[in-house]
């Protein structure tokens, strides 16, 4: 199959949120440091009445819908998360009534997981099917879906909940470079959810930071080394018009592309100009462990990727800022973050791509766009994903308010025998949502 990619997107997030800045003068943190300190505007949660569940429901019917897709064509539906409500039932048979109920029962696939990674796993199975013998002719359906929770403390403001979609089948208008994909994998502790009573995960902070940056340096090299092998050339960071990162917070994500540009340095790409070498050239002699703790490199990289961060960075920060970490779909909304930024200025970009997941998986991979034909377009796909009107019409909640909800998603967790509250004035029309768990821990959604 040719250009085999995303055909279509579509993304949904909790309509309830807080503000960083009110959060972290609530919290008691220094003023500046949940806004400044981790680049982060505010933060989505879901309250009692969504999970990983209803949103993955909720976004799957609203893409059908828009794209006028039967679900009959869908021949291959794969959910990435690390939001475990059940150790057996995958998420995806829960997505199964939206087929079964136009007669389609037959579609493989199941859950794919490994923290923020799941979902790129997902979406490789379904592009690998769609590339094989034994493809169908039917759509590849991918759902990323996650609410990122942490107990109070440091992380608790790096938190975020989404879930996003994506229909996959040949000559799409977001093409996979299939050639070009550099991969990292190692065992680390970093963060993890061995505490089955509990939905936050154990982190180690400093060390995450560090396996992101090793991962994502290990991931550049090979993906460069792909790159020279099947294009006869050097690639550097002007070859490419947007990165793409996997965003726990936007600090990070400033770090990371600094990181790619001093990684630029060291291998004398063109991308570096000389005033940028000069700059660079005292770090020149660090060795790789040095290279992560030194405060003087990542100061002074990021001053000198700043333009070229503005350019091929800063367009897919927008939903990563205001929703925060969706874990497996936050290298997805900040995807769409672009397709909502440049609208039409698109066609013949290429996009740059980093998925991480803790523990650790990582890849580097890359997507080739086209304007693409209708419904299948990239100015249909903004449209759909309408994130500008989402942002807007969400409700703030204070965070007293949020915490009052942390505390009762904390004693339902793993719960049963409860209704949740009768009054769904906070969702929009479309959306699913848990209005019960009966006393054999059966669990119940409704649509608005
Ligand atoms: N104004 C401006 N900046 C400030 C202020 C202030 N008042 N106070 C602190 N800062 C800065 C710090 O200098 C630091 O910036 P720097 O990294 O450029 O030095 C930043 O704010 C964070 O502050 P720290 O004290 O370094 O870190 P903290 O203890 O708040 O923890 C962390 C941050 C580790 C990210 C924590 O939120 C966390 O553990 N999050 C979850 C783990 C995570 O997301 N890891 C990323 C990869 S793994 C994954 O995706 C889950």
């Amino acid at each position: 199959q040719q250009g085999v990619g995303i055909l279509a997107l579509d993304i949904y997030f909790p309509p309830t949120c807080v503000h960083q800045d009110a959060l972290e003068a609530f919290d008691g943190a220094s003023k500046g440091k949940y806004t400044i300190g981790l680049g982060q505007d505010c933060m989505a949660f879901c309250t009692e009445q969504e999970d990983v569940i209803s949103m993955s429901l909720t976004v799957v019917s609203s893409l059908l819908e828009k794209f006028g897709i039967d679900p009959k064509q869908i021949g291959r539906l794969e959910v990435g998360s690390e939001t475990v409500i059940d150790k057996s039932k995958s998420i995806k048979t829960w997505l199964m009534r939206i087929f079964e109920e136009s007669g389609n029962t037959d579609i493989e696939g199941v859950d794919s997981t490994n923290a923020c990674y799941g979902g790129t796993a997902a979406l490789f199975n379904c592009v690998n099917w769609v590339e094989s013998s034994s493809w169908d002719g039917r759509y590849g359906l991918v759902v990323c879906t996650d609410s990122a929770v942490y107990a109070e403390g440091p992380a608790r403001p790096t938190g975020g909940a989404a879930a996003i979609a994506m229909l996959i089948g040949p000559n799409a208008p977001i093409a996979f470079e299939s050639k070009l994909r550099g991969t990292h994998m190692a065992h680390v502790y970093d963060f993890y959810k061995p505490n089955l009573a509990s939905e936050y995960p154990v982190v180690d902070g400093k060390l995450s930071q560090t396996c992101y940056l090793m991962a994502l340096d290990s991931c550049y090299k090979r993906f460069c080394n792909k790159f020279e092998k099947f294009e006869g050339k050097q690639f550097s960071i002007v070859d490419a018009d947007y990165f793409v990162f996997h965003s726990p917070y936007n600090k990070l994500v400033q770090k990371s592309f600094a990181r790619l540009f001093f990684n630029d340095f060291l291998r004398n790409a063109s991308s570096v100009d000389e005033e940028a070498s000069g700059k660079l050239e005292a770090f020149r002699s660090l060795t790789g462990d040095e290279s992560y703790q030194s405060r003087d490199l990542e100061k002074a990289s990021q001053q000198v990727a700043k333009q070229l961060y503005d350019e091929k960075v800063q367009p897919s920060t927008l939903l990563p800022k205001q929703v925060g970490n969706m874990y497996t779909a936050s290298l997805y909304a900040a995807f769409a973050s672009v397709l909502s930024n440049k609208k039409v200025s698109l066609g013949g970009k290429r996009v740059v791509m980093f998925s991480y997941g803790s523990g650790l998986s990582s890849t580097m991979f890359s997507f080739r766009l086209q304007e693409g034909q209708h419904p299948f377009s990239l100015s249909k796909i903004a449209d759909v994903l309408d994130v500008s009107n989402k942002l807007a019409s969400r409700h703030v909640l204070t965070p007293a308010e949020f915490v009052e909800n942390m505390k009762l998603m904390e004693h339902r967790y793993g719960g049963k025998d409860f209704v949740t509250s009768q009054d769904r004035s906070l969702l929009l029309p479309g959306t699913y949502y848990l209005t019960e768990v009966d006393s054999m821990y059966r669990r119940f959604y409704a649509k608005i």
